[in-house]
């Protein structure tokens, strides 16, 4: 049978022991894979590697297209960025699948009330304040961007749909929260209806992400594919491992289209490392979700039975069961699952559907809409402990003509031109300058008008303000009036 070359990377903790417990079951049943071990994490960190991983085991992912990860150490503290974030940003993982589903022998409150519960969700994986981008404004105030694409937006989207597909689900819901965020947000759920035409035979709706959380705990059954994005579908996706008995249960893939990550979702538990006692059941099941994912599904099932079976017949570390004293090690519960492993049912060795890598000449432009741009506007931020109605004075005294401030926020609440003194300040404030006449006014005038004032203000940075389409592409502040020419 031919083989597929996938890298490897052990991880830190018990990633070893735990990798070493699930190569040992693919081996058992045959896998036809092919393992590139490559170094990542902690001991890579201590080379002085500030991203965590080799140029070696960069260029054996964008070999093989997959990566089968254990977890990993980031070391706290400054000048490092997170492994597994940076490995998900630069390979372009576009979306996270956790799936939570009831494993029998796996105690827990809906087990026992007799709820199944199977649930996929889909996170975005890439954009959102992920992006790290923050900065400090002022001396009190710190910000942080929130980027949401619709490239971005339609990668994971179609994800969710085409996850939903596979799984047999009927029904795939976007959790958002457009109704404050209209723009970031908006966007996702717009794009989410978009793609859902393309997918008549699934029900698509949607729901706010607070009552989807109430929703989750209170009747988990009636999700089946959730799509959300990244920071929201972080936490839910930690609340769903909840559901189904601990993170311990719950596999996670991390989908691109070109190179794939598949790993554990949790940590490098350094309390119980090296003690035979981890639990290598999230990391299998998302061994199993690659080989799925591999054109490998015969061996995939085969292997998820086998962990089912082992589990179901009372066989179990020490972190979960209900009798803790009969917990078998890593080792022992590997062992166990290969004697129960069945490979009868393997027959098909079709090695023509199975993963073949790509490989790019240069970076992938995603654009989705030649739409018209017109610049209407700018937003100054500015740094100031002086009251709204001074600012307004100073800035209105050298605004050009075909220029007015429309507004003055203070966190996002109006507080000029009118406002309330029960509004508490802090010193960062945007003064909101917008073109007062249906003439063109050229983005560069609101740039040189910016300039002009620097001199009056402390401007910390400046955002356009723009239409797209001619429809307004900006947030108004709590409390602003729709201005009549927008
Ligand atoms: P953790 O998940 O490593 O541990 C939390 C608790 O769960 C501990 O009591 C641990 O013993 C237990 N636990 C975790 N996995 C287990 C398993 N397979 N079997 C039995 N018990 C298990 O989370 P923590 O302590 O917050 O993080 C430790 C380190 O792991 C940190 O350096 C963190 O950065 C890293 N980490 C790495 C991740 C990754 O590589 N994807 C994800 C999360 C954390």
């Amino acid at each position: 049978m031919s083989k597929v070359k996938i890298s490897v990377a052990k991880g830190d903790g018990i990633g070893p022991e735990i990798m070493d417990a699930v190569l040992s079951i693919f081996d058992a049943a045959k896998t036809p894979l092919e393992y590139e071990f490559v170094d990542m994490g902690k001991g890579v960190y201590d080379k002085g590697f500030t991203t965590g991983m080799t140029d070696d085991a960069k260029i054996s992912v964008e070999q093989t297209g997959i990566l089968f990860k254990g977890p990993m150490e980031t070391p706290k503290g400054g000048g490092v960025k997170s492994i597994n974030v940076t490995a998900r940003k630069t390979w372009n993982t576009h979306s996270n699948i956790r799936k939570f589903k009831s494993i029998k022998g796996v105690d827990t409150v809906f087990s026992k009330a007799g709820i199944p519960i199977d649930i996929t969700i889909v996170r975005e994986n890439i954009e959102d304040t992920y992006g790290g981008i923050e900065h400090y404004m002022t001396k009190d105030v710190a910000v942080s961007r929130r980027i949401i694409s619709r490239p971005g937006s339609e990668q994971v989207i179609r994800s969710a749909f085409e996850t939903a597909l596979k799984e047999g689900y009927k029904k795939v819901t976007c959790g958002h929260k457009a109704n404050i965020m209209k723009l970031t947000d908006g966007m996702f759920l717009d794009t989410f209806y978009r793609i859902a035409k393309e997918y008549p035979q699934l029900i698509a709706d949607d729901v706010i992400v607070d009552a989807l959380c109430m929703k989750l705990v209170y009747a988990p059954q009636q999700f089946e594919c959730v799509v959300l994005t990244n920071l929201q579908g972080d936490i839910v996706s930690d609340l769903c491992a909840g559901l189904v008995g601990g993170l311990g249960f719950a596999p996670s893939a991390n989908l691109g289209d070109h190179i794939k990550i598949f790993e554990a979702v949790h940590g490098t538990a350094p309390d119980i490392a090296g003690k035979n006692l981890a639990n290598p059941t999230s990391l299998l099941l998302s061994g199993t979700i690659m080989l799925n994912q591999m054109g490998l599904e015969e061996f995939g099932g085969a292997i998820r039975d086998a962990l089912i079976k082992t589990i179901d017949l009372g066989f179990h570390t020490g972190d979960f069961g209900a009798d803790r004293s009969s917990a078998i090690g890593t080792k022992e519960f590997a062992q166990e699952i290969i004697n129960n492993l069945d490979l009868s049912k393997i027959i098909d060795t079709d090695a023509e559907k199975y993963h073949k890598p790509t490989s790019l000449a240069q970076n992938r432009m995603m654009i989705s809409s030649n739409d018209e741009i017109e610049t209407v506007g700018v937003d100054l931020f500015i740094a100031s402990e002086q009251q709204p109605a001074e600012i307004a004075e100073i800035v209105q005294a050298h605004l050009d003509s075909d220029m007015e401030v429309t507004t003055i926020t203070n966190r996002g609440t109006q507080v000029w031109p009118s406002g309330s003194v029960f509004t508490d300040l802090v010193d960062a404030y945007v003064v909101r300058i917008e073109k007062n006449t249906t003439n063109e006014v050229k983005k560069k005038r609101f740039m040189e008008q910016a300039i002009r004032l620097y001199d009056q203000l402390n401007i910390g940075s400046i955002e356009m303000l723009i239409t797209i389409n001619g429809e307004r592409k900006y947030s108004l502040a709590q409390g602003q009036k729709v201005n009549a020419l927008s």
